[in-house]
């Protein structure tokens, strides 16, 4: 059988055609916004990063920038819980927030996000580490 209900090709059509007119109208844009600038923890603290878009995340990527070594950390992710070593990664519609619990050094250094909602974005966070851990001479 070959035949192809005539109807559907402009149901087809009509689904393109709201699809365009969708994207025309400027909406379905992600407009990504996460965590600003440094965040500084001291060590053996929690520390919470997070992105957000208007849409659903579809994949998130997330790799840390270090002096010496870089490294993906999460790679396409999609929705869901993740957890790799001391990272874990929680995406849940336009929402992806990025845990560690017990910062150690070795998680300093410069978050990028890949982002992919309906667009695909970079966004940057740093990740400070305080050296000297603030005790009885704190004044
Ligand atoms: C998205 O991020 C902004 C900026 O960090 C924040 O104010 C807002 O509450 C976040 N929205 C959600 C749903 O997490
Ligand atoms: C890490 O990635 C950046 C940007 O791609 C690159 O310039 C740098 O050389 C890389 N560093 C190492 C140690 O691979």
């Amino acid at each position: 059988m070959q035949t192809c209900p005539p109807e559907f090709p402009s149901a087809l059509g009509v689904l393109l055609l709201l699809a365009a007119s969708s994207s025309a109208q400027n909406e379905g844009w992600d407009h990504p916004t996460c965590t600003e600038g440094v965040v500084s923890v001291s060590p053996g603290k929690h520390v919470a990063m997070s992105c957000n878009i208007s849409n659903t995340l579809s994949r998130v990527t997330v790799t840390l920038f270090r002096l010496r070594e870089n490294k993906t950390i999460f790679q396409d992710a999609s929705q869901g819980r993740f957890s790799r070593g001391d990272w874990q990664l929680w995406v849940q519609g336009g929402v992806a927030q990025l845990l560690i619990e017990g910062v150690r050094d070795s998680h300093a250094g410069l978050y990028m996000w890949h982002l992919r909602g309906r667009q695909r974005n970079n966004r940057y966070i740093t990740l400070e580490v305080s050296g000297a851990t603030v005790s009885g001479n704190a004044r």
